[in-house]
């Protein structure tokens, strides 16, 4: 495919008349509805972004995936985009992916509820995880999701155990731990062998042969999933390789032909610090790999679909220098944005209205949490806010209000989806009465 054909790049949250807008509406005027700290998501990105992954794997597995579970070989194996879930669970976001065709990546009960109820069909849904519960294989059982990502022998036998009490076939794929090198935070790196995640290849051989004993499992892909926020292609095609060589061997060893390879998630986004992954470039050398062979694809993105289509506005509380810095004090921390201090996460910051006043200084924009580690930009080149100024946290969109948490007692922020040209509230803001909703004392 032609880079002509690929959706043209639209810079999200553009700044128009001096105010960044989300679509065409202003983010000051959001936030004069719904106050502050907020969650503005732009749902036409969102899709936008849905559409340049298919468009750049659409080589790689021609056509549409398979209907279910179990399917039939398809002519075409088909591509199937799996919503990474955990990124943002926001009802709203699921329901435009659902309706996109998107399917689910998830790795919890609750996400498989809230996929569910966001309309996903259970043969778009991917369960992965190293620590599923029973009760969790129950329900992804009964509902009858297309596969179960299994990470280990123990969890193998516990699947099969659920599938003959409840007399279900369980169809699988073993997730396969590449030993790739994956240049990311050490938190989010979960391709190499001493991660917690997926078996050697060797390991995961013997787990084909064991499913293949059992009447009720049914090994129909082999996965990966090897980090986040991965800028480089070379360690998801050495995984990928790895997946291809282990099909193989499943083929020609125990006569299992798989039907997909699940590449997993983390492409990268640009942030303030760098650019992003060449998904086209990823997406034709993916295809390159896959041609001749009857496998589908699954990919897995998370933070690629949703990452830059969401921003956190927060505004600034107090201006303070001591100690030689100048600190920005704003009403949203750790709390609301967890990842510039938990995975040295680098959001750009950028005034909300840029008023041409304050000259550009280096600060760290803090929160209000009683913490030292929270921040939400250290040695940042600013023009300096006045208090009340509002700012906006970008690449907020993954990651970001699903890590939110209560510390300190404070009630979480609302969220607003824009699409097709209107804001909708699609969370309201915490109260108090909310913190302490569920105690007993
Ligand atoms: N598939 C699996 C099995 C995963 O564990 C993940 C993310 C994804 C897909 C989606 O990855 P993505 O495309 O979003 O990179 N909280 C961290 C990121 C943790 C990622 C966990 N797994 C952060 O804020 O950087």
């Amino acid at each position: 495919m032609g880079e002509s054909l690929l959706t043209p790049a639209r810079p999200p949250f553009p700044r128009m008349g001096g105010v960044l807008h989300c679509g065409p509406l202003a983010l000051d005027d959001l936030v004069e509805e719904h106050g502050t700290p907020l969650y503005v998501y732009d749902g036409d990105r969102a899709l936008e972004r849905l559409r340049t992954l298919r468009e750049a794997f659409a080589e790689a597995a021609p056509g549409p995936p398979a209907p279910g579970p179990l399917a039939t070989r398809s002519a075409a194996p088909g591509l199937l985009v799996a919503y990474s879930v955990k990124a943002n669970p926001n009802l709203a976001l699921l329901r435009l992916f659902a309706r996109a065709g998107a399917g689910a990546d998830i790795v919890s009960g609750g996400e498989l509820y809230c996929a569910l109820s966001a309309g996903f069909p259970p043969g778009r849904i991917v369960f992965a995880g190293v620590g599923k519960t029973r009760d969790e294989m129950r329900y992804g059982l009964e509902t009858g999701i297309r596969s179960f990502h299994v990470e280990s022998a123990q969890e193998l036998e516990a699947l099969a155990e659920v599938a003959a009490e409840l007399g279900r076939p369980a169809p699988l794929a073993i997730r396969v731990n590449p030993d790739v090198d994956s240049p990311t935070h050490e938190f989010t790196r979960t391709g190499h062998a001493a991660a917690k995640f997926g078996v050697s290849p060797d390991v995961a051989l013997l787990l084909y042969a064991r499913a293949r004993e059992h009447p009720l499992l049914h090994p129909v892909g082999v996965d990966v999933h090897i980090g986040s926020q991965l800028r480089e292609g070379g360690p998801f095609l050495r995984a990928l390789d790895t997946m291809l060589a282990l099909a193989g061997r499943v083929g020609s060893e125990l006569g299992i032909d798989l039907q997909y390879a699940d590449l997993g998630g983390g492409f990268g986004i640009a942030d303030a610090e760098a650019g992003e992954l060449d998904v086209r470039a990823l997406g034709r050398e993916v295809a390159s790999r896959l041609r001749g062979r009857a496998l589908g694809l699954i990919i897995e993105p998370g933070r690629f679909l949703v990452g830059d289509a969401g921003v956190l506005v927060t505004r600034v509380l107090y201006l303070k220098r001591s100690g030689g810095k100048t600190f920005v004090v704003t009403d949203a921390g750790m709390t609301e944005l967890i990842r510039p201090s938990h995975y040295g996460g680098v959001h750009e910051v950028t005034p909300v209205r840029e008023d041409g006043h304050g000259g550009v200084e280096v600060v760290d924009v803090v929160g209000p949490v009683c913490e030292q580690g929270d921040f939400l930009a250290r040695e940042r080149r600013l023009p300096l806010p006045s208090p009340g100024a509002l700012l906006c946290v970008h690449q907020a969109g993954a990651y970001g209000f699903t890590m939110a948490s209560n510390y300190n007692s404070r009630p979480r922020p609302a969220e607003v989806l824009v699409h097709d040209g209107r804001a909708a509230l699609v969370r309201r803001r915490e109260r108090y009465s909310d913190l302490i909703r569920g105690e007993l004392g």
